[in-house]
Order: structure tokens, then sequence, then C-alpha cells
């Protein structure tokens, strides 16, 4: 199979690279995968970090049955479900409302103990312009620092939270209130190293994100805010991200250890309905031996 462009040749697929972040497949039917496509899929992924694939026709169960091909599925706690299928989270805006789901850099669920490994996000309906999701590399993240701050961050951890999102004391518009719930779940935060070793691909990645990253194990607020900070303006600059435009029937698959995402609001009086289905993920371990500490949950006070 060739392709034009940036071509990434596996035996039974092949990608074309968009930039530092992501791949897209093409030829690839999802409810048609054989045993050999998935473990190429699953290895790409880990290579560029999101894989996105055009024009597929999936039912829910057809949804379901390919996330199942890559892996055990998490049921989110928070977000509401689908009508009759709780594997599904659904990321809906309506026309008449302003707030969305996703509007800023995160990876998801940085504050389990083992975080979920992606989601595989499948477009319903989406406005003609605008609606993109952005992602961020955090390998390239990771590469493009000095190599004082790669051994500095080598060493440490840092602390993530649900608490200040999805908890009961969580300030967000009502609007989203009424999309999310469980908020007696948000209770637990969870330690990582600040760079993991991918568990697929075995390169280093930033594990930080503006979402869920609350400070540096051992470092106050204060001490912490003007490092994560500046993680954050470094991990986001264009030359990391890609911004990913849908179609109804697009899909992408992104691995959170690799990538931030961050779902642009710029389409206010169209609706956007998109189904998305979490898999679980492994432990995570440092990038270097003798690295920060492995992941270890935290029971957090109060809620
Ligand atoms: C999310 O953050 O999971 C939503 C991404 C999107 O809607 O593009």
């Amino acid at each position: 199979m060739t392709m034009p462009g940036a071509t990434f040749q596996y035996e039974q697929i092949a990608v074309r690279a968009s930039g530092a972040v992501g791949a897209e497949v093409c030829e690839v039917d999802l409810s048609k995968l054989t045993d050999a496509m998935v473990a190429e899929l699953h290895r790409a992924r880990g290579d560029h970090g999101v894989l996105f694939f055009r024009d597929q026709v999936l039912s829910e169960a057809d949804h379901i049955a390919v996330a199942e091909r890559f892996g055990t599925i998490n049921v989110n706690r928070f977000f509401t479900a689908v009508d009759g299928f709780p594997q599904i989270a659904e990321v809906r805006k309506e026309a008449e409302q302003t707030a969305n789901i996703g509007g800023g850099w995160h990876t998801d669920h940085s504050y389990d103990e083992i975080p979920a490994m992606g989601s595989i996000l499948y477009a319903r309906e989406v406005p003609e312009v605008g609606g993109d999701t952005l992602f961020a590399s955090m390998y390239a993240a990771y590469d493009s620092l000095s190599e004082g701050m790669r051994s500095m961050l080598c060493s440490l951890n840092a602390v993530h939270s649900s608490r200040h999102v999805f908890g009961a004391r969580a300030e967000r518009p009502a609007e989203l209130s009424a999309r999310l719930g469980n908020q007696a779940a948000a209770t637990q935060d969870a330690v990582h190293p600040m760079v993991i070793r991918h568990p697929v691909s075995g390169r280093p990645a930033l594990y930080v994100n503006p979402g869920f990253t609350l400070r540096i194990e051992g470092w106050t607020p204060a001490e912490s805010a003007p490092v994560l900070a500046f993680l954050y303006a470094h991990a986001s600059r264009p030359e990391h991200t890609y911004r990913f435009h849908w179609m109804p029937g697009s899909v992408a698959f992104w691995d959170n250890r690799a990538t931030w995402h961050y779902a642009v609001n710029d389409y206010h009086g169209e609706r956007r309905l998109m189904h998305r289905i979490t898999l679980e993920g492994d432990a995570l371990s440092a990038a270097v031996p003798g690295g920060g500490a492995p992941s270890r949950a935290v029971h957090a006070v109060g809620g």
C-alpha cells in the first residue's frame, strides 16, 4: 500500500504523519479489522500519539466492538452516557449552548492511579466549519527541552486531581453540569512521574497537563506554578501540535500517555455530537531508572 506524504509503512497498514503528532490511516474499515491490523494500529498509535480515520460507518454496537479489539472499556464515571450504551460517553453541544466539554488542553484520566490508555472519538454530527480538535505531542514537548530541564523533570513527580473539574465544588457553567454527574466519585488524586516511559513505544513523554495537574510533589503550589506554566506554554507551541478537522464519520483514536487534546469551541449556533469510548491503560513508570517514583493513588480529603 503506498500513500503520498510522510508515509510510514507497516506490514498491514500505511499511515501518513500529520507533523509532530498524529497520523491518518487510509483504506482501513474499522469494522473489518484483522488481528494483525489491530496489533499494527496499536503500535502506530504509540508511535504517532493519535490516529485519524475517515468515512467510518459505525453503529453504537460497532463502535463498542471496535473498542473491544483494542482493550478493556473504561465506563466513564463523570460523563453522561448514550442511552442504552453505558460504555459510550456522549460529548454533545447543542446550538443554543455556549460551553463545551474538553475546551482546554488536557489529557484524560491523569487523576487515576492507572490512567486510561486513550479514547476512540467518533463524529456523528459536526459543524461544517469549526469544532476542530487540537492535539499536542508530549514526545516532542519533552525532546525539545534542554538537557538540564529534562534531567530535573525526570527526577520529579506531580500530583493530579479530578476534584477541581468534576467534584462537588468545581466551578463550571450550569449547562455543563447537566452533561456531567457523579461528583461524589471525584475524591481521588494520583501522583505520577513528570516524565514517563511510554508503555508501547518506550519513548520518554512529558506527563503533566493544564487540566488535571495540581502541583509538583514536594513543592508548594506557588513554587510549582512557574515551572508548570513554562511547560504548558512550551508543550502547546504550534510546532508540537496538529489541528484535526472533523467530518461525519471521522474517528480519532488518541493515546493519553503521548498527547494532550483541546476541543475548540468556535461553532456557537450549531450542534456537535460525538461518541467517545475510553480504554483502560497500563501502570506508568518513570522514563529513566531511578527517576520519578512509580504512580500511586492518593485519597483526597473532602471530595
Ligand atoms: C474530549 O476532551 O474528550 C472531547 C474532545 C472533542 O470533543 O473534540
